[in-house]
């Protein structure tokens, strides 16, 4: 799909379809009230008539409206207020592209641009149609034989009048593309069966994005390599797999070297199957996307290439799968982490926090500034929380707060949690360091605290993205969001700047 601003007044627009947005109550926005003019009021008598009710998100095509140049229009109700949330400009975006999809079109100017949205400015406006137009557009069909879902659409022209705004549009238009390369990149690999998405296929899809962009290296350490470091956690985890666990070390090289990076930690589970402490078959729906963690990073990495970012990067993967198996690790197990930690494993279920544990450690070696980590770690943060926002813990409040920003700005929200030592007592075990569940009460957070033992060295703050990443569960359509490389993008340009 081709995206492109377009600050050419609605009456003189030769397209396909114009886009534009109507208020239940409210003066008609102004590009309606242009079209309302040239047409003899062919809007208002279309209103008066009661033929369409601006409930949000509906829609409705007008064909060849009296003195327009373009043979369609399509009117998209945006409710009662005269402000929009957020919330509901994504929604009345989505429907839009919904209904240019029902039709055979090529290109299309949006006009929904010009509605007011609270607190929001034009170029996130022109950000969240770009996204919302990708997202509508986005079918994973690679499996099936007949692809119903064929979008014609081509060209999208985002409408945004030449004023004082205009370069920082151009500029947020730029960055959105971008972020979409890397969000579509994380949601196709998400959305990979765990039969052909394996540990070793995430690797090798590491080393392509490496061989394609110069600034991208990749470095793949092998179980061998891991047992010698000492990565008993990880390798616990990949004891009853016949699939390799690697971890694949990808750099990204857009400043100096001698800027201390800021590291992504993926949580790359293919399948957690929940190991010996096996999960219900119901449980195990939706656990293909239990590497969600790792996809993020690869997109993000891809996202920064893409847009050059001036940033010195590093992501650090841990791909593994979780099996059952005669040689599979059992509860009560006792383990050394890479940290020289031990660790009673009682629940092999609770294996997130296993792999990352040891990938956090290995991340000292980078002398980060800060480590972000990003796992789909735990139920609990879905109770918690919902498919709406990620759960942030974090040992550095400004890193908190700068992710925090970073989602509100995107709208890719995270809401944060509580990391107090309160909480640390519950992980006690009676014969190692510390056990990897911590008990019923408050899981989402003692897992947090669990990876916050072996992040003692760095400002670090961890994204339980199980709520976000993924629509997981059965009834609802499962499908990757490709959530949150928007927002650590956003926190990545942000961080650029400084
Ligand atoms: N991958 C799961 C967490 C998860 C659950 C993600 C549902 C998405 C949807 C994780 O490995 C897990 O199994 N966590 C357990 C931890 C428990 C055993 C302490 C959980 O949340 O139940
Ligand atoms: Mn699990
Ligand atoms: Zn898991």
């Amino acid at each position: 799909m081709k995206f492109s601003l377009d600050s050419t007044d609605v009456v003189k627009q030769q397209t396909d379809c114009i886009i534009i947005g109507l208020f239940e109550q409210a003066d008609l926005p102004l590009a309606a009230k242009q079209i309302d003019k040239i047409s003899q009021n062919y809007l208002t008598k279309l209103l008066n008539q009661g033929d369409f009710q601006a409930k949000i998100g509906r829609t409705l095509f007008l064909h060849h409206v009296p003195s327009l140049s373009s043979p369609r229009v399509l009117l998209v109700g945006c409710g009662n207020k005269t402000t929009l949330r957020a919330s509901e400009y994504q929604k009345i975006v989505m429907s839009s592209i919904k209904a240019l999809n029902t039709v055979k079109i090529q290109r299309a100017i949006s006009f929904l641009t010009e509605l007011p949205v609270e607190q929001r400015d034009l170029p996130w406006k022109i950000k969240q149609t770009a996204a919302m137009t990708a997202e509508a557009c986005y079918c994973f069909d690679q499996f099936k034989s007949n692809k119903e879902f064929k979008p014609t659409l081509q060209e999208m022209h985002l409408y945004a009048p030449k004023n004082e705004q205009y370069i920082a549009c151009q500029t947020a238009l730029k960055q959105i593309l971008g972020i979409n390369s890397g969000v579509e990149f994380t949601k196709n690999l998400a959305n990979l069966p765990s039969n052909i998405c394996t540990p070793p296929y995430l690797a090798t899809q590491a080393k392509k994005l490496s061989q394609h962009y110069k600034r991208l290296t990749v470095k793949i350490l092998e179980e061998s390599a891991m047992a010698k470091l000492g990565m008993g956690a990880l390798l616990a985890v990949s004891k009853g797999s016949v699939q390799p666990a690697k971890l694949i070390c990808l750099e990204y090289h857009g400043s100096s070297k001698k800027q201390a990076p800021i590291v992504l930690v993926g949580k790359g589970i293919t399948f957690d199957t929940g190991g010996l402490s096996l999960k219900s078959p119901d449980g195990m729906v939706g656990m293909k996307y239990d590497m969600c963690g790792a996809a993020t990073v690869l997109g993000t990495l891809k996202a920064a290439a893409e847009l050059k970012l001036p940033l010195h990067l590093v992501g650090v993967i841990a791909a593994v799968e979780n099996m059952p198996s005669g040689s599979a690790t059992k509860p009560e197990d006792i383990v050394t982490s890479l940290s020289g930690q031990t660790i009673e494993i009682m629940n092999t279920d609770a294996e997130g926090r296993l792999i990352l544990c040891d990938a956090l450690t290995y991340s000292e070696r980078y002398k980060p500034a800060v480590v972000i980590d990003i796992a789909t770690l735990t139920g609990a943060v879905v109770v918690a929380l919902g498919q709406h926002a990620t759960g942030l813990l974090s040992n550095y409040q400004p890193l908190a707060q700068d992710l925090l920003d970073a989602g509100i700005e995107s709208h890719d929200r995270a809401w944060q949690l509580p990391l107090w030592e309160d909480y640390q007592e519950q992980l006690k075990s009676p014969f190692a360091d510390i056990s990897n569940v911590g008990g019923k009460q408050g899981s989402a957070i003692t897992a947090a605290c669990f990876l916050s033992r072996f992040a003692k060295k760095f400002h670090w703050a961890h994204l339980d993205v199980a709520g976000t990443a993924a629509m997981m569960m059965g009834g609802g359509e499962r499908c990757a969001t490709g959530r949150p490389v928007p927002l650590l993008m956003h926190y990545l340009i942000n961080q650029s700047k400084k």
